[in-house]
């Protein structure tokens, strides 16, 4: 039997509905949901990023603002500039899209966003609060990968999580985010031996790699929900994910395309966690 798809697309366009009605109820309040999203140099992905973010924003009702600095800007000129957003009431969401230019650095960076304002869900604060289990403001591709969960009845309690990936950006949040959901996790990486094997023990499947096709159906459990956080480009141009698609679909019990599953997801949580911020800022 076919897996059935975790449609990404439509499960993001019904939160962003969610979110258009708790946005008319903060308006009558007085508030107004902010983003500013700062990009420094040229890059050409980091350029489609950014506009769709402001796209998002204008379709949900937010306040935005797009700041966009030449390559060769000082770190103390972006680090001034996020000091005054930090200040700025009406701002209630910073993102400096990564990467940086290689002469600034990232961590501080990060480190001068205001926890309280960190929608990447990028700080040290924020990562301590992931740990922590306190009310953070979530990375979006990890919570994302949560909200696709639970939407398609798929709730991680009690099942077997694998993860395969350790970044700072998905693998290690998503994990403790699965922990929160009382998953048992198991995370796997570059130097995991006997890496199809892990795999096939999942009920949960996350995959985050950056290699095309490198999930075959061998390393799915029959009935396995099958994530892919992979995004990657091949030779003829076309968009594939880290798991192999076609050869997983009679094993999986669910599985999300690429594109179209959790990418739709990660500007969407962006816009929730903006929300939050706005709502929190009330408080
Ligand atoms: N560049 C690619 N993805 C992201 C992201 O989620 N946040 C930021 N700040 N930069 C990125």
């Amino acid at each position: 039997m076919s897996a059935q798809l975790i449609e990404g697309k439509k499960i993001s366009d019904s939160i962003r509905e969610e979110i258009i009605l708790e946005v008319e109820k903060l308006k009558q309040k007085g508030v107004t949901p902010g983003l500013v999203v700062i990009l420094v140099g040229e890059d050409p992905a980091s350029q489609v990023y950014v506009r769709n973010k402001a796209k998002a924003c204008e379709q949900l009702g937010y306040y935005s603002e797009v700041v966009r600095l030449p390559a060769e800007s000082t770190e103390q000129e972006l680090l001034q500039l996020i000091e005054r957003y930090n200040g700025q009431d009406n701002v209630h969401g910073i993102l400096v899209q990564l990467p940086l230019p290689k002469h600034i650095h990232e961590k501080a960076i990060i480190d001068a966003i205001s926890v309280h304002k960190d929608v990447d869900g990028f700080h040290p604060e924020s990562v301590g609060n992931l740990m922590i289990g306190d009310d953070a403001l979530l990375p979006c591709t990890p919570s994302g990968v949560i909200e696709l969960l639970k939407r398609t009845g798929n709730d991680p309690a009690g099942k077997h999580a694998v993860v395969i990936g350790r970044s700072n950006i998905v693998g290690k949040p998503v994990s403790m985010l699965l922990l929160r959901e009382n998953a048992t996790v198991t995370i796997c990486h570059s130097r995991t031996p006997n890496l199809p094997e892990m795999a096939s023990q999942a009920d949960i499947l996350v995959v985050a790699v950056g290699v095309a096709k490198l999930v075959k159906k061998e390393w799915v459990k029959p009935g396995a929900v099958v994530i892919d956080v992979g995004m990657n480009r091949l030779p003829d141009g076309k968009l594939c994910g880290d798991v192999d698609f076609d050869d997983v679909l009679n094993v999986a019990g669910w599985v999300t395309p690429v594109p179209g599953g959790v990418g739709p997801m990660t500007i969407t949580m962006l816009m929730a966690n903006t929300l939050k911020s706005a709502q929190r800022s009330l408080s």
